[in-house]
């Protein structure tokens, strides 16, 4: 058996939500409770992606605090996990560098997340006084810095969402050719994908869940139980009678069985639609919301908590980086000798 390296990041472009917990949180903090001994996991807000969208610089200070903060608040320890912001480990940057100059544009090009991206800060341009709509280079390269981030720990394994699937495509085929190229330095690593591939937005449940996405499409982790069970009761559902698991026809019903499914850790979502087939949508509802509240119990005080603890912050991110950036390091070292610098 051969040792394991787990490496995955969240933006810190908002609270994280319900699609963030199911797709990445809890399984981050499921890993961490059953990883071996030696494996070593890595969990990063990456910041340097979360300007590739317009942004205020005021807000950004405030979640990237606040989204570490929220790491801690769903459970991950800080004496297991290396947990650290992006920023502080300048590798990411230099590494990104040197696999810009093996990334073909037209595979950049084929990348879908940036031209969702994009399309959102077109809706959103007042936000973007600088140039709405117009592509930036950020933007369109993000995979590379992605790819970078994964690479430079020699990372062997990345649960993230279905979202991410393709970038990860990409971190593979740039460490493949790098290593053709120069030498085997880099690890080729494999995704894993969350029980809950893809968490759909509450009042448009054919996109997903987003941070970027509309007020009231989203429950957010630090929500009450009164707002959790509001916006569940406002969810956009259909007339028809009865609840059944139909992804096509009855997509926000659907969602919401999966969303009571992976909160009970219950996958067979065709046994809790017939369990719930004779409900009113509103007694459904409840029973979603239930189920929810108990899942995220304890959650939202725990993150108010941390997030009033500066000191403690200041302590686990300067900690993280400190660890992050020996590991990452090394891998740089080995990248650049092998390039011939
Ligand atoms: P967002 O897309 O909300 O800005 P991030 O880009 O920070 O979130 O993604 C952090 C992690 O959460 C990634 O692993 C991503 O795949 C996962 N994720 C984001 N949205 C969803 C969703 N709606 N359903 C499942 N997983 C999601
Ligand atoms: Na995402």
């Amino acid at each position: 058996t051969h040792r394991e390296v787990v490496f995955s990041g969240i933006q810190p472009t908002g609270v994280p939500h319900l699609g963030n917990y199911l797709g990445a949180l809890k399984q981050w903090v499921d890993i961490q409770n059953s990883a071996a001994e030696d494996t070593t996991l890595i969990y990063c807000v990456v910041d340097l992606h979360a300007i590739t969208q317009p942004q205020d610089p005021d807000d950004l200070r405030s979640r990237r605090r606040n989204t570490m903060a929220m790491l801690l608040a769903v459970g991950l320890k800080p004496e297991r996990c290396v947990i650290f912001e992006q920023s502080r480990v300048a590798a990411h940057s230099e590494l990104m560098w040197v696999l810009s100059t093996l990334a073909p544009t037209n595979l950049l090009a084929r990348q879908a997340q940036w031209k969702t991206k994009l399309a959102e800060s077109e809706e959103r341009s007042p936000l973007d006084p600088t140039g709405s709509g117009k592509l930036k280079l950020g933007l369109f390269s993000y995979p590379v810095l992605q790819a970078a981030d994964i690479l430079l720990y020699k990372t062997t394994l990345v649960p993230v969402g279905e979202d991410q699937v393709q970038h990860l495509e990409l971190a593979r085929d740039l460490a493949g050719k790098f290593n053709r190229k120069f030498g085997k330095v880099l690890v080729l690593p494999k995704v894993k994908l969350a029980p809950a591939k893809r968490v759909m937005s509450l009042n448009n449940p054919t996109s997903k869940m987003s941070k970027s996405g509309a007020i009231n499409s989203q429950i957010n982790l630090d929500h009450s139980e009164d707002e959790i069970r509001k916006r569940i009761r406002t969810a956009l559902t259909d007339s028809t009678e009865g609840i059944s698991y139909d992804p096509e026809n009855r997509p926000g019903v659907s969602n919401l069985i999966e969303i009571m499914g992976h909160m009970t850790n219950m996958t067979d979502f065709q046994a809790i639609a017939r369990d719930c087939e004779k409900l009113k949508m509103k007694e459904f509802k409840d029973r979603v919301a239930d189920s929810v509240v108990e899942g995220l119990k304890g959650i939202a005080d725990e993150y108010k908590r941390i997030k009033e603890d500066g000191d403690y912050l200041d302590k686990v991110s300067m900690e993280g980086a400190e660890k992050a950036n020996r590991m990452a390091n090394e891998t740089l070292r080995e990248v650049m000798k092998a390039l011939g610098m």
